[in-house]
This record gives C-alpha cells, structure tokens and sequence, in this order.
C-alpha cells in the first residue's frame, strides 16, 4: 500500500506538455526507468494535459501498449487526439493509446521504418540545414533519424491543434530523440523545447579508455575524439540537442561539469532522478520480505556450494554489485581489490561467518554451466527426498503416538523405509565433490579475455575452502524464468546485505538508489551522480546506509583502501544492527521519490515557457 501524496500545485495550466523518449514503451537501459517511475508524480499534476512519445517496436510495446480503438479514437477530443487524427489522415502509422504502468499515461507511439524510403532526403537535410553526418551502414543512426522526422511532424501538427494563450512543452530525452529539435528550431515551430542528456556520448568512451579523465576533460577537443572513437554522428547530434534547446538539462552536477567541455553549453538545470517509492503500512513487513528473498538466495548458495563444502547460512552476508559490464566506469576493478584485501582480513580476524559476492551483469555467453544446472537439479532431488522422509515419518509417528502405549518416543529411523534411506544417500553421494565451486555460473563466449575472471584467477579468489570472501560471477539479468535464481531482480535485492556500486563514471546512477528503495544499504561513489547528490543534500547519509566512496582526486589504492575500510565495518555489524539499519534506510527512501524530486522539472518546464 502505498501513503497517499499531497495534491500539488498545478503547472503553468495553460500549458500542454510532451515527453519524448526513445524507451517509451521500450525497455534498454536506465532511462526507461526515469521515465516510467516518473509517470505517476507526472500525471498528478498534469493530468491529461500530458502525453508520451517514443518509437513503435512491435515485440517491445506487445505487453506494455493498448492502443485506443477507432471508436475511442474518434470520441477523443483533445489536441493530442486531434494531432493523431491528422498524421492518420495523412497516410501516417501512429498510434495512442494507454502506457500499461503505474499511472496509466497518454502514449504516442509512431512507427520509425515508415519514413525509410524518404531516410536519403533526411539526411540530407541533416547535413545540408545542421552539419549532421549520417553514414549508410548504421541502422541504429537510421532509426532514430527516421524517427527524429516524424517526431517533428507529430510535433508540429500538434502545435497547430493547440489554440493560443495554450503552450506547449516539449521535453526531449537524450541525443536519440533530440535529433529532432533543430529542425524544430529551424522551421520556427512555436514549442518550449527542454531537452535532457543522461550522460555525454564522449565522456563515457573517454572515461572507459583514459585513466586520467576528470583531469583531461578541460582539454579535449570533441571533434578529434568523437572521429577517433567513430561516433561523430551521434556526438553531433547531442550537441545540437544541447544548443537548440530553449532549456538544456542533466542529471547531476558531475555530468554539467562534461557538458561544459564536451557540449560547449552549460546546463540551465540540473534534474536528479528518483524513483516511485513504495511504502508498507507496517516496518515489518519489508523486514519479512528480506528474509523470505534471502531464504532464496540460500538455496541457490547450497546448491552452488554445498556440493563442495558446506558453511553456516545464518552467519553469512550477500552483497552484490549489478550493471552494465563496463570493467573500470563500474568500478568493478575497484570492489574486487576491495574483496580480496576483505578476504585476507576476515582470514586473519578469527572473526565468524563468510561472504558471498555476487556479480550481476550482462556477458555473451554460449549456456549455463552444465554443472552449476546439475548440481542445482541434484539439490532440488535431495529436497523432495528429506520432504518423502518427513512426510512418512510424519504419518507413522502419529500413528505410533495414537496406537502406543508407553508415550515414549519410538525410534524415529525405524519409520523409514530402506527405500527412502537409500535413495536419501545414493542422491547425495552422487552430489558431493572435491572440485571447487565455479565463481561463474555460465560458459561465457569470451571466458579467457574476462577481466572479472582474470583478476580472480591472479588474486586466488576462486571459492576456496578457505575464503571467507566467495565470489558468484551471474553474467545475465536474474529473472523469473532463470532456473538458478528464479526471482525478480527487486526481490533478489531485497534478499542481498548490502550493494556495492563506487563507479568510476555514473552520470547518476540508480543501482544504489534501487537497494535503498527497497531498505537494503548501499555503496556508492563520489564520481556517481547519485553519490554527489547525496552528499550535497543528506546530512548523515551513512547512518542511513549510504556509504560514499571518494574517488575524486583519489588515486585506485586510497579508493580501494577506503572501500576494504567500509565493508570491513560492515560485516561486523551484528543482526540486530542491521535489522536497525535497514530500517533507517528504508525511512529514508522518500527522499528520493519523485513527489519530492519533480520540482525540478516543474521548474525547468516554467523556464521553458519564460523563452522563446
Ligand atoms: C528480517 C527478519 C528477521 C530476521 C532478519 C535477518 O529483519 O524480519 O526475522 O532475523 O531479517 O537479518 P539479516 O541481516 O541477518 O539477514
Ligand atoms: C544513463 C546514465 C546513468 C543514469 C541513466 C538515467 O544511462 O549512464 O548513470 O542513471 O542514464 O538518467
């Protein structure tokens, strides 16, 4: 159950407003998530004043899109109805319909490869009106161009059907969709245009290949790089997203500093991220859920694990770090170092209990591990044996209790029968196994070249009898269907300690954000945009379970040092502690909702609608 928000004052109501994205209804990385979370604070205040745009993929909006029929089409009558009607009129695919999440808003899907036949014509237009190359063999460049077009003839219909004083707000997301704005600019359509960068194109491949970024960034001249890393193109069109716009935004103060230097405009605002935050009526309840997930977790580390040697659960802690797999931005060249130097300290503490790590993120690989499968199907044999067992101890005990005479206890071995005692061993002797338990539980396609693999093959941190730090390399998302996990990736979070995410690059960053969100503490870094927030505006982050790792102007080893530093304290919490700390965090979560967070937005919109 969610508490209810206060109602919030009405923006600029004269205004209509668009937000246009290219994971509208289409899911690739962290700005679906911005957009989709945002929905229901969006829609509270501006009802149905408001609309998406985005791009129509068939297989992404089947389960997430229901069109409005003709009927519900021809009833409609407002100007983004009025808008749909006209393109439909005029021989285009487009559809409206409803977005199947949280808050129920208004979509505008159109479909790019329409425009395919007329892509020559665009992009000739592209260079000859804004100097934006196009090459031919870049079908993602295709797409987005072809929808850049019609986004703008969407755009400009729309503005037609609007009777002034109304206004309109368009709001862009990211260099994808903002190839639309010069256009718009050009031909002098009367919008407010906002546009948002969630990162640069050039400071992520700079910050992946030079060690020495944030002390480089004043210098680098966009043009030489963006040809050297062959994204021209793409940078070109950021960068006319960025001048076009009436009101340029981004997402932290780390990403104005990239802007600055990489785009040549300093951002008017600055719009953090949130999340919707979901509140239980009861503190427990969140508490329950930890320990139901992590009862999951156990299974998969007995299954994992146990074939080899066994440890005790209840003194063991899980944490976690999960993203996209960049090595170095991530920081998981920094949390590994950490983990070993985590592992040598716990061996020489004589303190109890053990670590598990797990790596959750995306790697090319041809299967499971064969083993890892087995071992996990042996396991769920063992399982339904001790149930067989249980149950037929279960009936004849009670029969023995009724029909007996003495009331003592009968020997409980004698009510199972051989069957069942053998099938009981035959299952786990052929479990049990000298060999170690794999730190990857999948055959990657690249296994010799993985930097993950490498460092724990030159570090000795391969599951050891021994470590008290156990590593699980999981190379894909944790799904419903995966037969290793079978959870959700919330519900998995919810099971973990603690996450450990201190990036490198992170224009902001929602993965420590997500632990919090569902109580559980995280690590972050100063060089993360969520980090830097959290430091500007939350007095004693830590004692709400944010720890910030401070990377900037640090070198690897005082980073690493300071990391070791902090899950070393951590795992010398006991439960009591922690069960206090994962309430303070999980209190503190409604910073971040986007009841409190959409102000910025609000007023980045009214700066929009003070320019022309
Ligand atoms: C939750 C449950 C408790 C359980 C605890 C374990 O708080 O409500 O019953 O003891 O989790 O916490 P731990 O940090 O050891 O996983
Ligand atoms: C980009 C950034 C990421 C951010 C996301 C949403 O993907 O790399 O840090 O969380 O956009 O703004």
């Amino acid at each position: 159950m969610q508490v209810p928000a206060p109602a919030p004052d009405p923006i600029a109501p004269d205004a209509l407003l668009v937000e246009v994205a290219w994971e509208v209804c289409n899911q690739v990385g962290g700005i679906y998530t911005v957009i989709r979370s945002k929905v229901p604070a969006t829609v509270q205040a501006w009802d149905d004043r408001y609309c998406l745009l985005g791009p129509y993929f068939a297989n992404q909006a089947q389960g997430e899109f229901e069109p409005y029929d003709d009927q519900q089409m021809a009833a409609l009558n407002d100007p983004f109805a009025g808008a749909v009607r006209e393109m439909r009129k005029r021989g285009y695919d487009i559809c409206l319909g409803i977005w199947l999440v949280t808050g129920r808003p208004r979509v505008v899907l159109i479909n790019p490869f329409q425009a395919y036949p007329r892509l020559g014509q665009i992009k000739s237009d592209l260079w000859h009106h804004h100097t934006i190359p196009t090459p031919d063999t870049d079908d993602l460049l295709h797409q987005v161009v072809a929808f850049g077009d019609l986004a703008k003839t969407f755009l400009e219909i729309l503005a037609a059907e609007v009777v002034p004083p109304q206004r309109l707000v368009a709001h862009f997301h990211e260099w994808m969709t903002g190839v639309a704005i010069p256009a718009l600019r050009r031909d002098q359509v009367p919008l407010h245009l906002v546009f948002t960068t969630h990162a640069t194109l050039l400071g992520r491949y700079l910050a992946m290949n030079d060690p020495n970024f944030y002390d480089h960034l004043m210098q680098v001249e966009w043009q030489a790089e963006a040809r050297h890393f062959n994204i021209e193109p793409a940078v070109t069109m950021e960068r006319a997203a960025a001048h076009g716009a009436h009101v340029f935004t981004t997402v932290s103060e780390l990403t104005v500093r990239e802007c600055i230097y990489l785009l040549d405009r300093i951002p008017d605002a600055v719009l953090p991220n949130g999340l919707n935050i979901e509140r239980f009526v009861a503190l427990h309840e969140f508490q329950n859920l930890h320990q139901q997930y992590k009862s999951k977790i156990h299974e998969f580390v007995m299954a994992h694990f146990f074939q080899s040697y066994s440890f005790d659960l209840d003194k063991t802690l899980y944490l976690f770090t999960s993203g996209r797999y960049e090595y170095h931005n991530k920081g998981f060249d920094l949390t590994l170092e950490a983990l070993a130097r985590l592992n040598y300290r716990l061996q020489q503490s004589g303190l109890e209990g053990q670590v598990v790590m797990f790596f959750i993120t995306k790697r090319p690989f041809h299967s499971i591990n064969p083993q890892v499968l087995q071992s996990r199907a042996i396991l769920d044999e063992v399982q339904e044996t001790c149930e067989a067992i249980e149950r037929q101890v279960g009936e004849r005990l009670f029969y023995a209790a009724a029909a007996g005479t003495d009331h003592r206890l009968p020997d409980l071995d004698a009510l199972v029968d051989d069957y069942w005692k053998l099938r009981y061993r035959r299952t786990l002797q052929s479990w049990k196994t000298t060999n170690l338990p794999p730190v990857i539980t999948h055959n990657l396609v690249d296994d010799a070249t993985d930097d993950i693999l490498n460092f724990v093959r030159r570090a000795n941190l391969v599951n050891n009898q021994h470590d008290r730090v156990k590593i699980v390399y999981h190379p894909d998302f944790v799904s419903p269907t995966s037969p290793l996990f079978a959870m959700e990736y919330g519900q998995f979070v919810r099971g973990c300690h603690l996450g450990i995410f201190p990036s490198y690059y992170e224009p902001w960053g929602y993965t420590p954000l997500e632990c919090v969100a569902r109580g559980v503490p995280a690590i972050t870094s100063d060089l993360s945009g969520f980090g830097d927030y959290v430091m500007e505006t939350v007095p004693e982050h830590e004692a709400k379970g944010i720890y910030v790792v401070k990377r900037q102007e640090k070198s690897f080893e005082e980073s690493a040092e300071e990391l070791t530093e902090m899950l070393w304290q951590f795992v010398q919490l006991n439960r009591r502690e922690r069960i206090m700390q994962r309430n303070n965090v999980e209190s503190s979560a409604e910073l971040y909702d986007w009841k409190n967070l959409r102000v910025h937005y609000d007023r980045a919109y009214q700066l929009a609608l003070e320019r022309q």
